[in-house]
């Protein structure tokens, strides 16, 4: 690990200043702890040095899990997703499409339509369902009853059980497809578990759910990951977008990729989607040096120890409890809280992450921040309240900064790819981290930018991208499958 003299060296083109007093100046005594404080969280800063490292390991591991040779030992899996780019079209009419993936599943209705002036347009109507514990850490047969039991359901409550209507699923795990409706799920993600999925082929387990539940019809067309809806669905604002990404409860990057670098699927005109399931970046060890005392404390305690390395330095399912353990080494070095922490924040879990959007979100009064602190069983000072804030300043940056870093591994990649000095190009965004968090956003944005010098980069926030997504995919696989059977 990198020690604080080589820390303090270093040009901090990026680096944000964290050494403001909120309101009036501070006593000697405050001063004396803010000192401290700011060493500790020190830790998290990362120098435009750094991260360019961090692009060209993300850019070696990619060109790693293309190529046939070295796809199984690397940790950036690069996964065909069968869905390429094409003039052919798609159906309009009703399509039914579910959203597995984060702590709610989704059922939508989305009628895709033909429309005067764009060409097409789509209208849906959601149904979000909680998914239980049990369900999501016990068997695959259990998960995926609840999920024809949701659809079921759904089909109830708009007067449309009798239909058998296409269906386009998002199922946002590592899934190596065979085709654009059959694909293994390689590992579950995000805290999942249930047994008997791993290895298995995903729109197998959901058809012989709908089958034993026996009550509807489905015509499941397509599968794809959440990162490939929000592109498709963003694609079709914007015929620039080419990559997706999502900084959610996890988090992942698709984009189009030239069909002759994707090793693993046969054929050279054209572009295909790559899921990069860039999230299991530093599994083989591309991190060790940049990972701390927490991240690995937040590992070693998650279901799937030693996996999802740099995502567990981004997304929303770990932030919080990254913030939380940072609070707890404060607390042990005296630093805050009077050196007591409460019960709860003793928990693992108890800091969740929207409480650091929402402390970052504090206008200056430490209203917002007080409360939160109080529900979790403390009664912070004003000092506090200002650690609290920068503990989770700096691991919402430093998530950003790493994000950043990654994307800029790819938009570099695909504009080499294309030979060009200076592009346009657009990149489809969706996750409650990327949208609800005050500062992830511009903080993500500009770290992109300023590896990318001669991009020039539109992101767009996709609105219902995964229901959307899933849906038009499937439009577009009918319309394919009628012109093979009529031709
Ligand atoms: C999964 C990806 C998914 C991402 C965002 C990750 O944990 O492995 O497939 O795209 O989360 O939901």
């Amino acid at each position: 690990m990198r020690s604080h003299s080589e820390k303090e060296n270093k040009s901090s083109e990026l680096n944000w200043k964290r050494f403001v007093p909120m309101t009036g100046g501070r006593c000697k005594m405050d001063l004396h702890i803010m000192k401290k404080v700011d060493q500790i969280l020190s830790e998290f800063e990362l120098s435009k040095e750094e991260l360019k490292e961090v692009m060209g390991r993300m850019q070696r591991e990619m060109h790693r899990g293309l190529r046939v040779e070295t796809h199984n030992e690397a940790s950036v899996k690069m996964l065909p997703t069968y869905v390429c780019s094409t003039p052919e079209g798609s159906e309009v009419g009703d399509f039914l499409a579910l959203d597995l993936g984060g702590t709610n599943f989704r059922v939508m209705l989305v009628m895709v339509g033909e429309d005067e002036e764009r060409g097409w347009k789509v209208e849906t109507k959601h149904h979000m369902y909680s998914i239980p514990e049990d369900a999501m850490t016990g068997t695959a047969e259990m998960l995926f009853d609840y999920i024809a039991e949701c659809i079921s359901d759904f089909l109830d409550k708009h007067h449309i059980k009798h239909k058998k209507l296409p269906l386009g699923f998002t199922f946002s795990f590592p899934v190596r497809h065979e085709d654009l409706d059959k694909g293994i799920l390689l590992n579950w993600t995000k805290g999942f578990k249930a047994s008997g999925a791993e290895g298995n082929n995903i729109v197998g387990l959901l058809r012989d759910a709908i089958k034993r539940r026996g009550d509807f019809e489905m015509d499941v067309v397509a599968m794809v990951n959440d990162t490939v809806a929000t592109m498709i669905s963003c694609y079709y604002e914007d015929r620039s977008c080419e990559v997706g990404m999502i900084v959610g409860t996890g988090c992942n990057v698709c984009y189009m990729e030239e069909m002759h670098m994707v090793e693993l699927v046969e054929g050279e005109e054209g572009r295909m989607c790559v899921n990069t399931e860039w999230g299991a970046f530093g599994d083989n060890g591309e991190l060790e040096d940049f990972r701390l005392e927490y991240d690995r404390v937040v590992d070693e305690s998650s279901l799937n120890p030693g996996h999802q390395l740099y995502e567990k330095l981004i997304s929303g399912k770990y932030m919080g409890e990254l913030v939380r353990l940072v609070l707890m080494k404060l607390v042990n070095e005296d630093l805050l809280f009077n050196g007591e922490a409460s019960e709860t924040l003793k928990t693992r879990g108890s800091f969740e992450t929207r409480f650091v959007s929402q402390i970052e979100s504090d206008t200056g009064d430490r209203k917002q921040i007080y409360n939160i602190l109080s529900s979790l069983g403390v009664l912070p000072s004003e000092l506090d309240c200002d650690i609290v804030r920068l503990a989770c300043e700096s691991v919402s940056t430093r998530a950003a900064h790493m994000c950043g870093a990654g994307l800029a591994g790819v938009v570099n990649l695909m504009r080499e790819r294309r030979c060009l000095d200076e592009w346009k190009i657009t990149v489809g965004v969706d996750g409650s981290v990327y949208k609800l968090h005050p500062r992830f956003k511009d903080l993500f944005h500009k770290t992109v930018r300023e590896l990318t010098p001669n991009g020039d980069i539109t992101f767009i926030q996709s609105e219902e991208g995964s229901g959307r997504g899933a849906a038009l995919i499937s439009a577009v696989a009918c319309k394919m499958a009628a012109r093979i059977i009529t031709p």
